[in-house]
């Protein structure tokens, strides 16, 4: 018996000779948020739809609580909620209208779980509003509010956040959190923005070209950063001498003439500063630095950066 809520084993999707998730293992822990973070192509939606059944897989194996995806799907399905992509909603309906034909599809009798549905993306309840005159961004979160309507235990959000604004998104954010903080769930965001994972994850799996690169929870990711003090000095040659013989260290990098790497971030920059300066060493900076998460996902991703 396993601990994980979702987890594959050498998932593979191709697509004629195209490879589009190659042999992806991933562990989603309970209540946990994980993030899937990729640029756009590199899985995730494919990755989504093989959770869900939406796709059969070329090869290797899904299972959910603890139990194959293949063979138990009635079983499954209904504790799950997804977003993966825009549900059918009628146009010339409210979206109070739309949601209890779900839930009559569902068998949920009690109105409450529709108001409290609307209540948690902040849509009003039986508003007269018809579904064709919303905007991309309520249309996005009754979409939302579709997903979680029947409370299910696991949640799966193909990018959540897309077609929202700044405000929105802020809000989407909140409620995905609160659900996972108040409400137990276990929830699988993906999203090709890495500033949004790095807010809301707890546990970040990066996929390229359909390969599982990392897997980890964000605080490791964020220990993982590279820090070190930056000097722009007169002469950094007289500096680093003066690091080995005072301070004892020989954990740095001279770029040029004018710039050393400290990478002892535990030395005090105030002092070595005045060992400089004592020295006749001009100093124009002094900065303790740290490499951010887009640096470090260019690095393991060797390309661009991503938003
Ligand atoms: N039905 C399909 N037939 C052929 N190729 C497909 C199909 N669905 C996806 N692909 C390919 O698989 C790769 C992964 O696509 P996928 O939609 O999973 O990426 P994604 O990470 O969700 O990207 P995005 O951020 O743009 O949504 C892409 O190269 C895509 O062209
Ligand atoms: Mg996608």
């Amino acid at each position: 018996m396993t601990n994980y809520v979702i987890e594959t084993h050498d998932l593979t999707k191709k697509y004629g000779s195209q490879v589009s998730v190659s042999h992806l293992n991933i562990h989603v822990k309970r209540g946990r948020i994980y993030g899937l973070l990729g640029r756009n192509g590199a899985g995730k939606t494919t990755t989504m739809r093989m959770l869900l059944g939406l796709t059969a897989p070329t090869s290797g194996e899904v299972s959910i609580f603890g139990k194959p995806f293949v063979g138990n799907e009635k079983k499954l399905l209904p504790r799950i909620g997804c977003l993966i992509e825009s549900p059918g909603f009628y146009p010339n309906l409210t979206a109070t209208e739309n949601l209890k034909i779900f839930a009559e599809l569902r068998g949920l009798k009690n109105p409450n779980y529709i108001k409290g549905a609307l209540e948690l993306v902040n849509l009003p309840y039986r508003d007269k509003k018809l579904f064709s005159q919303y905007s991309l961004g309520m249309k996005q979160r009754l979409a939302i509010a579709l997903a979680v309507m029947h409370d299910p235990e696991l949640l799966i959000l193909d990018e959540p956040i897309n077609g929202l604004d700044p405000i929105g998104i802020a809000e989407v954010r909140d409620f995905i959190r609160e659900l996972c903080d108040a409400r137990g769930k276990t929830i699988l965001i993906s999203s090709h923005i890495l500033s949004e994972i790095s807010l809301l994850a707890d546990d970040v799996g990066i996929i390229d070209h359909g390969t599982l690169l990392e897997e980890e929870s964000l605080k490791e990711l964020e220990e993982k950063n590279e820090k070190y003090i930056h000097f722009c000095v007169s002469e950094a040659q007289k500096a680093a001498q003066i690091i080995t013989r005072a301070f004892r260290s020989n954990n740095f990098r001279l770029a040029d003439g004018n710039n050393l790497y400290l990478y002892d971030t535990d030395l005090p920059v105030a002092s070595l500063t005045r060992a400089f300066v004592e020295a006749g060493i001009d100093v124009q900076e002094a900065h303790l630095c740290e490499d951010t998460l887009e640096d470090y996902f260019k690095r393991i991703t060797g390309g661009e950066g991503i938003a």
